[in-house]
């Protein structure tokens, strides 16, 4: 070392850039930030990160972001695809068996869907198999919760969110209901079907190369939110379905399957029953 310059190295970088960040940041800051250098410096030492690799990496970021705007959530997407979303949601909700539990939101939520009333048609218009959807919305103990915001969406039979459908900007196949003083929500709608997550982008790029599918299982999204009460982000899966056990996204929990097809073999509809628990908000 001469006339007092640091040559920083493979040895003592990780060490330098960490003593940068101000002691008097906030906490929470420094910690997320210390373990992000230390883990993003093990990495590039562990894969022994190549310059032309690096520039990929750069690419391949710069271009996640200009696959985004307001019906492509690639970000979202890459994050679902890699496990990270499924990761967060489980260390924010280490329910207990009484209440219901959360997975992704995914990338096809909408804000404001259309507002229904209780027995209005989700998906008029749309041809596919009748399904009659029943859940009750309730707290820990099971008494029916009134007044909570339920919102739902489903694909298409064919496998495509509304926002995926010509011009996207149709709401189909989604709405907010209300729970009555029952603490139910029961609507008519279409089958949904499995589909690909969004894969003709950088995101699908990433799968292929890891020789991974991008199929999620049939599955109805569910958003319920009551004043007091923790919000719940879910969905409910069809049982039987092919992909249930390689959902491209990890999404999926044993007690978020059920049987829709039961009430057909007494010549009924297929039926999506639930009832949701939610716990209260600080517990
Ligand atoms: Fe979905």
């Amino acid at each position: 070392m001469a006339d007092g310059h640091i040559t920083y190295t493979t040895e003592n970088l990780t060490d330098a850039v960490l003593a940068r960040i101000a002691p008097d940041a906030p906490e929470r800051t420094r910690i997320v930030m210390a373990s992000l250098i230390r883990h993003v410096h093990a990495f590039v030492k562990d894969v022994e990160l190549t310059p032309t690799e690096w520039e990929q990496g750069v690419a391949f970021l710069t271009e996640l972001g200009r696959w985004c705007d307001d019906k492509r959530q690639e970000v979202i997407l890459l994050s679902d695809v890699l496990g990270v979303s499924m990761l967060v949601d489980a260390i924010a909700h280490r329910t207990h068996a009484s209440v219901s539990e959360t997975t992704v939101l995914g990338p096809f939520h909408r804000e404001n869907p259309p507002r229904m009333e209780n027995g209005q048609h989700l998906s008029p218009g749309v041809a596919g198999e009748p399904l009659e959807v029943r859940v009750v919305v309730a707290d820990e103990d099971g008494k029916p919760l009134e007044g909570a915001q339920v919102d739902v969406w489903h694909t298409s039979p064919e496998g495509f969110y509304d926002s995926q459908i010509g011009d996207g900007e149709e709401h189909a196949m989604r709405g907010r209901f209300v729970t009555g003083a029952d603490g139910v929500v029961a609507f008519p709608t279409v089958m949904p079907a499995s589909y690909p997550v969004p894969h003709d982008g950088p995101v699908g790029r990433v799968l292929s190369a890891m020789g991974r599918g991008p199929m999620r299982p049939t599955h109805v999204h569910f958003w319920i939110k009551k004043p007091g009460y923790r919000e719940l982000i879910t969905h409910i899966f069809k049982d039987g379905d092919p992909f249930l056990h390689e959902d491209a996204v990890f999404g999926v929990k044993a007690s978020l399957v059920t049987d829709w097809d039961a009430a057909k073999q007494a010549g009924g509809a297929a039926r999506l029953h639930y009832e949701f628990r939610l716990p209260k908000a600080d517990s």
